[in-house]
């Protein structure tokens, strides 16, 4: 598609979206931001909007092993099981207080996800903390509106001199004055939240966390770079989770017999135990219901834009430098002529013998090659077995009325509405 004096190519096949991410990503991998996303990133120093090369690698690298890869994450099971736990308290109280009610969902799972990114990120789940630049301390459902909420709407805020590059010299002040300040925002409380965690580790109280595993490496970093770094673990350990399982929830509570078949599932491999994250490879049906919520509720319907950056050739097209690339994950994921009846969510899709474990990602809800999601690993465990566990302790049921409510919003395709459900308590597990 020909945009004003840009050329942009949309994705919209599996196939030729992993050619373009995995075999000719070398030619493909700078990124194109729009304005909100450089002020948000300070030109490109976080690691989901670098282009390709030293910094992207070394970044990366980092946040696996300081926090998302598979020894930091052994680590920090204490953390996740403290996570599904609390959560199902949560809903145990809210039943208890009023059986009748449909409780909301979202602000249950979002309390405690945010909770685990800061241990996970900054060593504390921080209750509140004093920012100089407001004059006064402020509460932690603040600091998650300040540097979660506020910087997804911040995301998608569009600057029209985006579409006409050649107008970039007009001056467009109320979007500069909105996102400039929303910026200003979030660092004062990052760098408030990030002085507090200097000091802790200066009295020797260090902690297993990205901030600790940052500040203790041999990097070159200043502080802003690591704060802006921390951040960035921070939102997205808090936001795509969270969109994934309120989706997968609402499914199965729409869904009453596919619901069953995974209790059932549950009972087979756990019996009165309750699920540990060692029963999920055992657990096939939790796995499908899992990745057929990415395919048909893809958290990141698009994928941040890439541009072609040197000539290359794609399904056979040539494709001239300059180029903006944008994966379509929802098209790729809709599209008839690669799944059957695309519309309908049916985990049995997955275990029909068609597909083995690594095709599941076919459904490219985390991206692929060299972008890939960091956090995949962990999304999934938090994911899987916190809806075991929802669904081992609690019979679902979506409020009347709310079958078709199925709207997104936002940059990542949060539910418009809040999922609000009916809870039954099954039978005690041990
Ligand atoms: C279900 C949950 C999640 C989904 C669906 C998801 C999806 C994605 C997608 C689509 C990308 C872009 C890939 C690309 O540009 O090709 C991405 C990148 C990334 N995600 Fe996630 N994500 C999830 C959870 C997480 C978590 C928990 C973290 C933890 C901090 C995380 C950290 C990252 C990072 C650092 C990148 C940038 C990778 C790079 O550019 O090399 N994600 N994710």
């Amino acid at each position: 598609m020909g945009l004003l004096n840009q050329t942009v190519v949309v994705l919209n096949s599996t196939e030729v979206a992993k050619e373009a991410m995995v075999a000719k990503y070398l030619s493909i991998s700078t990124r194109k931001l729009p304005k909100s996303l450089s002020v948000i990133s300070r030109d490109k120093s976080m690691i989901a909007l670098s282009d390709f090369g030293d910094f992207h690698k070394t970044a990366k690298r980092n946040l696996m092993l300081g926090m998302l890869g598979f020894s930091a994450q052994k680590q920090s099971r204490h953390t996740r099981d403290t996570m599904v736990s609390n959560m199902l308290s949560t809903l145990h109280e809210l039943v208890a207080d009023d059986p009748q009610a449909a409780l909301n969902f979202r602000n249950v799972f979002r309390d405690e996800l945010f909770r685990l990114s800061m241990i996970e990120s900054l060593g504390e789940d921080v209750s509140s903390v004093f920012v100089d630049e407001f004059g006064r301390d402020i509460s932690k459902e603040e600091i998650y509106n300040l540097i979660v909420e506020d910087m997804m709407k911040c995301a998608i805020e569009v600057d029209w001199r985006d579409f006409f590059p050649y107008l970039g010299w007009v001056p467009n002040k109320s979007f500069e004055e909105r996102v400039h300040s929303t910026v200003g925002r979030r660092n004062a409380v990052m760098q408030a939240i990030f002085n507090k965690q200097k000091e802790r580790i200066a009295r020797g109280e260090t902690r297993m966390s990205y901030l600790d595993f940052l500040l203790a490496s041999e990097s070159t970093l200043t502080d802003e770079q690591v704060t802006l770094l921390v951040w960035e673990a921070v939102i997205e350990a808090a936001d795509t989770t969270l969109v994934t399982a309120e989706w997968a929830m609402y499914e199965l509570a729409k869904n009453p017999e596919k619901q069953e078949r995974l209790y059932q599932e549950i009972r087979e491999v756990c019996g009165d135990e309750a699920v540990t994250e060692e029963h999920l490879r055992r657990l096939p049906y939790l796995n499908a219901v899992f990745h057929e919520t990415l395919r048909r509720h893809s958290a990141v319907p698009l994928l941040p834009p890439r541009f072609v950056h040197e000539d290359t050739i794609l399904a056979g097209y040539d494709i001239p430098a300059g180029t903006e690339m944008i994966v379509n994950v929802y098209g790729c994921n809709m599209n008839d002529e690669e799944w059957d009846s695309p519309h309908e969510w049916a985990p049995e899709r997955f275990l029909d013998g068609r597909f083995k474990e690594e095709n599941m990602y076919k459904t490219l809800a985390f991206g692929a090659g060299r972008r890939v999601c960091a956090g995949a690993m962990l999304a999934t465990t938090i994911s899987c077995i916190s809806i075991a566990r929802f669904v081992q302790e609690f019979g679902w049921r979506l409020r009347d009325g709310d079958e078709d409510n199925v709207d997104t919003v936002q940059l990542t395709a949060y539910k418009l509405h809040p999922l609000q459900v009916h809870l039954t308590p099954r039978e005690k597990i041990v």
